[in-house]
């Protein structure tokens, strides 16, 4: 249905009846009003206007100078379902003033002073209808929240974000059985009384991340969907032993200081599990005896009845994050039970050594995070991470990794494999594996992989691309930046003809790019920077090329010729940082200024113009420098062959005349 929109002003509460209702009143602050929904927000209102429409749904009072709640401040329209008011400065709220505003289904307070109101030890009086009550940031200490929600049997939905309450008491939510979210994020919470929440039967998500919970030992919310402990300090969480069908699907226990592994619920539906940044050593859910002693007599308890990790059941599990911890090993029964498991993050830890064996193949992995641990050895056993598409490696320490690590993932789209110590094989020397499965060569192979289509190889201390290197494997994006000494065969990209986009050879102190980068059809960005081109590689047809960088080089010249290849597709040209020379790329400049092509760091792309002077900015540089240069010189050349030639006929002319001399002075002498 198309929205009619419908403006007018509203008159505001002290000036109402005096205008006539024909013709919408001129005020200074009007509201806005939209079919039924009113916004007087950020208007300096102490009170609510009069005369809103009749019928209206939405009253939007936010951002003004409300303090007190009254029937005569609000102006009640009995039809309105949801008020917001957040961000007044409200100190008091007249008792039962939302009883009688029997539609009034949310109300938001959040951001006012009711922790003045709190004090004075009134209450609210009855919630009638409100279903979700926003209290956030009203500065409510423990005990405060009695005077809002003692009578507030239609509540469901509550926000007791960002205030200071320290305890959850056993009858804090006595008063609102209907609860089915509370959100706690942002308080000081050290204590929760035993059965706080257990009076809430429909209570389904429970935010209390941002507090300063230590330790759950006996978790027992079966009716829970959603939890949220991050961000407390947290050192154990632990299930209540029992046989109860838990309806847990998502758990964040991420920062925290956990030491062991959680014990969830037996009988889980567990999909989403998150407990990176916590101080786990391993998976175990208990330490040894001898770390027992100095743990903590509660958890003991329970722990002694001897849940161990092979007895966790993840079968719903579908997102696992453990990154930022210091785990060293991870048996492979660990895994055991997960298997529907599609994302697996294991990104800083410790872990040297990661096998998927043929018990527990995690065929169905889509992510599989093992960055920034210190991996020395991979192996994935035959048929197993069948459903792999992204793979993240780098920050290990991989020299060589069997065959088939990666050609035996069908799906495998993205291995990223930077800061490792990686050699590339020739495309051809699959065939010749020695017998414990490792490249004789100690190199990996990444030819024939057909899904691959981004590959990431910086810093791997690379000292060759050689020819082939990617056959059958139709990369998109290929990012070999930062290996200096890399020598890069004339045939190594041969296989990228038809997919290659995205090419980075950038920091890898080539000198001299003996590859027709023309040949690769589909590549359009392309890295040359920081390195030690003196000339461009050549393009030997109309290249594709929409955006390159040649920034930090040792260019002097560009070839003028290579340039009218590229000039029909390039958009962004980066070349700052080249000892260019002013005038023996003046045609060059000039292509550029007709051209559309942008050049980013055009600020510091400069040149030299006379030997041994300042280099100077290529948008500064005209024709005629280069032609004043020029005559200025040959008038020089002119001017020194004149002073020659005069000096010639005057020393001629000397010497014809001292010879006439002579000879006369001879004759007088005869004659004399
Ligand atoms: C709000 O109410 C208090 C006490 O009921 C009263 O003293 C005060 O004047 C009122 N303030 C306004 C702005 O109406
Ligand atoms: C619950 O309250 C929060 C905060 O006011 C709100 O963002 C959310 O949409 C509400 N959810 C429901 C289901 O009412
Ligand atoms: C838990 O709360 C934090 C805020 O402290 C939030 O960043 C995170 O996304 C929440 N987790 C889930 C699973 O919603
Ligand atoms: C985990 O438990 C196993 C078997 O009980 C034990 O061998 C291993 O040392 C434990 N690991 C850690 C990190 O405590
Ligand atoms: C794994 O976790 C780290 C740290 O929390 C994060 O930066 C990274 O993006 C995650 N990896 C994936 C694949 O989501
Ligand atoms: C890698 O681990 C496998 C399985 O434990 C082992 O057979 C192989 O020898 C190891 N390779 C290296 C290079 O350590």
């Amino acid at each position: 249905m198309a929205g009619f929109h419908l403006l007018f002003t509203v008159v505001l509460g002290h000036m109402s009846g005096s205008l006539p209702a024909t013709r919408p009143p001129h005020l200074p602050s009007p509201c806005q009003v939209d079919n039924m929904e009113v916004f007087c927000d950020g208007r300096n209102l102490r009170s609510a206007p009069a005369n809103l429409p009749l019928g209206i749904q939405k009253l939007d009072l936010s951002c003004n100078m409300f303090q007190n709640l009254t029937h005569e401040t609000l102006a009640i329209h009995p039809t309105v379902h949801h008020l917001s008011l957040h961000s007044n400065k409200i100190l008091f709220i007249e008792q039962g003033l939302f009883r009688g505003m029997k539609h009034l289904k949310f109300l938001d307070l959040s951001k006012n002073s009711l922790d003045v109101f709190a004090m004075s030890k009134s209450s609210i009086g009855q919630l009638g209808a409100v279903e979700s009550l926003d209290l956030s940031g009203n500065g409510l200490h423990t005990g405060m929240t009695k005077y809002f929600l003692r009578d507030s049997l239609s509540l469901v939905n509550l926000s007791l974000n960002s205030n200071s309450l320290t305890k959850i008491a056993k009858d804090t939510f006595s008063g609102s059985p209907a609860l089915k979210k509370i959100s706690l994020h942002n308080n000081v919470i050290l204590e929760i009384e035993d059965g706080a929440f257990n009076v809430l039967f429909h209570l389904t998500e429970l935010d209390l991340s941002k507090n300063s919970i230590t330790c759950i030992t006996d978790f027992d919310l079966s009716q829970l969907q959603i939890l949220n402990l991050s961000k407390n300090s947290l050192e154990t969480f632990q299930t209540l032993d029992s046989d109860l069908d838990y309806e847990l699907v998502t758990l964040d226990l991420s920062q925290n200081k956990i030491l062991y592994f959680p014990l969830v619920p037996r009988r889980n539906k567990l999909a989403y599990l998150d407990i990176s940044r916590n101080q786990l050593q391993g998976v175990n859910t208990t330490g040894t005896a001898e770390e027992m002693g100095n743990f903590r007599e509660q958890s003991l308890a329970h722990t002694q009845s001897g849940l161990d990790l092979g007895h966790q059941d993840f079968s719903s599990l579908k997102y696992l994050d453990l990154s930022y911890n210091q785990i060293k090993t991870i048996p492979q029964s660990f895994y055991n039970s997960m298997v529907q498991l599609k994302h697996l993050n294991i990104s800083n830890n410790c872990i040297g050594l990661f096998l998927v064996g043929e018990e527990n193949r995690l065929n169905h992995l889509k992510v599989l995070d093992l960055s920034y641990n210190s991996l020395r050895n991979l192996s994935f056993g035959k048929n197993t991470l069948l459903s792999l598409e992204q793979l993240s490696l780098q920050g290990n320490l991989l020299t060589t990794l069997e065959p088939q690590t990666f050609q035996g993932r069908p799906r495998i789209k993205y291995l990223l494999l930077q800061q490792n110590n990686l050699h590339i094989c020739p495309s051809h020397a699959e065939s010749s594996f020695s017998n414990n499965g490792i490249h004789p060569r100690g190199c990996v192979a990444f030819s024939s992989i057909p899904t691959l289509r981004y590959l990431y190889l910086s810093e791997n201390h690379l000292k060759e691309l050689p020819n082939d290197a990617f056959m059958d494997t139709p990369l998109t994006l290929l990012d070999l930046s930062l290996n200096p000494g890399l020598e890069v065969g004339p045939n190594a990209l041969s296989g990228l003809k038809d997919s290659l986009v995205h090419l980075s050879l950038r920091e890898n102190h080539i000198s001299r790019l003996d590859v027709d980068l023309s040949s690769l059809n589909h590549l359009k960005l392309v890295d040359l920077s920081t390195n030690r081109l003196s000339t461009l590689p050549s393009w030997n047809k109309e290249s594709s090329i929409e955006s390159l960088n040649l920034g930090n080089n040792n260019l002097v010249t560009l070839e003028y010729d290579t340039l009218v290849a590229l000039e029909s597709s390039l958009k962004t040209l980066y070349m700052g940082s080249n000892p260019l020379s002013c005038c023996s790329n003046l045609r060059f400049f000039q292509l550029m200024q007709h051209s559309a092509v942008e050049v980013p760091d055009i600020a510091t792309v400069t040149c030299v113009h006379k030997q041994d002077s300042e280099p100077i900015n290529i948008e500064r540089v005209t024709m005629e420098m280069c032609h004043l240069l020029d005559n200025s010189s040959k008038i020089m050349t002119i001017v020194a062959i004149l002073v020659v030639a005069l000096a010639l006929v005057v020393a001629l002319g000397f010497l014809a005349k001292a010879c006439y001399n002579r000879r006369h002075t001879n004759s007088s002498t005869f004659n004399a």
